[in-house]
């Protein structure tokens, strides 16, 4: 049985058989106004903290805003746009990675950190969850109100809530509330080298 959401089964078909979760996480920009519990948002940080990292050094930090209080304090770095949308989601996370390691060794900080925000995002979905990442907002701004130190890279921002119908957001963005394609295999997996198509 297709537990395919329905609005992904009408944009997203896999070109080989692959877990649903995959299909069914996208990044609506509709979120209710309803509290994710203490325990769930605790599962969706253990399934990032699992992730795998070079010399297993765990570059990731997540800065976690749920009151009203804390994501007021993260509105003013948020650009418009982004603002208008993510207000509503009762959880924001500020992804940080640690760009060196205790022994000074460059680390791959932000591979490592992408893969967290990956297993994050897919167990949102399986806990029926959206997320929805944003690079629009301002880093420095973020980073001096939230007291991210120096020795940190800033790597993205994530609305994390239920989803809400795209009849609550405003014209312009509600025809954009669908799940989006993706390039076939042919053109991100090559063999043998750069460019040669795989077999
Ligand atoms: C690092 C990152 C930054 C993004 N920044 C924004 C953003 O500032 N605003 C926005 O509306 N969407 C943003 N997105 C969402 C992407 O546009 C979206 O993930 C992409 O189109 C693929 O769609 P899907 O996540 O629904 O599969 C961002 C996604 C990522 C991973």
């Amino acid at each position: 049985m297709s537990t395919l959401k329905t609005e992904v089964a009408q944009a997203r078909q896999a070109a080989y058989p692959i877990d649903e979760v995959n299909l069914n996480r996208w990044s609506p920009r509709s979120f209710l106004e309803k509290e994710v519990p203490e325990t769930t948002l605790k599962s969706v940080l253990e399934a990032a903290r699992w992730a795998p990292s070079a010399f297993n050094f765990q570059p990731w930090r997540f800065i976690v805003a749920r009151t009203r209080e804390e994501r007021e304090t993260f509105f003013p770095f948020i650009n418009e746009f982004n603002r208008s949308w993510c207000e509503k989601a009762p959880v924001l996370v500020l992804i940080v990675s640690k760009k060196v390691s205790d022994k000074g060794d460059f680390v791959s900080h932000a591979f490592d950190t992408g893969s967290a925000w990956g297993l994050f995002a897919l167990e949102a979905t399986r806990q029926g969850l959206a997320t929805h990442a944003m690079l629009g907002f301002d880093q420095a701004k973020a980073r001096e109100i939230l007291g991210v130190p120096e020795e940190y890279a800033i790597q993205a921002l994530v609305a994390l809530g239920y989803q809400g119908p795209k009849e609550n957001l405003p014209d312009g963005m509600r025809e954009r509330e669908v799940p989006s394609p993706r390039l076939p295999i042919e053109e991100i997996a090559f063999q043998g080298s750069f460019g040669r198509p795989l077999k």
